[in-house]
């Protein structure tokens, strides 16, 4: 039955201090920010321990941790399961990963049992999984704001490599006043933001720019030191 008095946790929206919290982990227990420090981190829900898609999602993301550390971004997942479970799939992971490209986890897993932290995320949405935490993805700056959020369907595995990507835009658009175009990758070029008048352009991006139209102005990856 719908308890009125049970207040539904706020909605996390891009920008928003990420909820801190104590949690128990395979490699011990955690205060959220705390862990984070001055690193980017992803923090990812997966339905349940001992399913298929999710063995190979968390495999995936364990081989691809040297390119999170590269861009100084922590990686812990979670769901509702406890540590002894999480250990134990670890396990059967381990057994299992080299064939979907992976590696045995090298990252820890958050034993969410009460579903505290699910809830706090929003993480649980009953009309699609009853009651287990979806694929959810959160990356968090060194800030503790959220910079990236997103929401898969139970059914479909995510792409890592695309979460890299962003990270890669997240982490150039925090220093340099550009952003990014649809599939723009490390290296090529970007779009002078909105708000930077051609005066500032100017003083930024000494070397110019294309403008395409007077709102869509292309210019190099200003970390290449042509432009620096
Ligand atoms: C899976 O990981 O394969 C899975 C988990 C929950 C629902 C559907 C698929």
């Amino acid at each position: 039955m719908f308890n009125m008095f049970k207040r539904k946790p706020k909605a996390i929206r891009i920008g928003d201090i990420a909820p801190d919290f104590k949690a128990e982990t395979t490699t011990g227990d955690i205060n959220f920010h705390e862990w984070i420090g001055n690193s980017y981190a992803m923090i990812f829900s997966h339905p349940k321990d001992f399913t298929p898609v999710c063995s190979t999602e968390l495999s995936r993301t364990a081989a691809l941790k040297p390119e999170f550390d590269k861009r100084n971004c922590k990686i812990i997942g979670l769901s509702v399961d406890s540590v002894s479970e999480h250990t134990s799939w670890e396990s059967d992971i381990a057994d299992v990963c080299s064939n979907f490209n992976g590696a045995p986890i090298n990252f820890p897993l958050i034993a969410d049992k009460d579903k505290k932290i699910a809830e706090l995320y929003g993480m649980i949405h009953p009309a699609e999984l009853d009651n287990l935490t979806i694929r959810s993805v959160f990356i968090i700056g060194p800030d503790k704001k959220v910079k990236l959020m997103m929401t898969y369907p139970a059914s479909t595995g995510r792409n890592f490599n695309e979460i890299l990507r962003a990270l890669d835009s997240i982490r150039l658009t925090a220093d340099h006043k550009v952003a990014t175009p649809v599939d723009w990758k490390n290296g090529d070029d970007c779009i002078i933001v909105p708000n930077v008048d051609d005066i500032k352009a100017k003083e930024l991006f000494p070397n110019g720019w294309n403008a395409l139209k007077p709102y869509l102005r292309i210019v190099s990856d200003p970390t290449n030191n042509q432009n620096k």
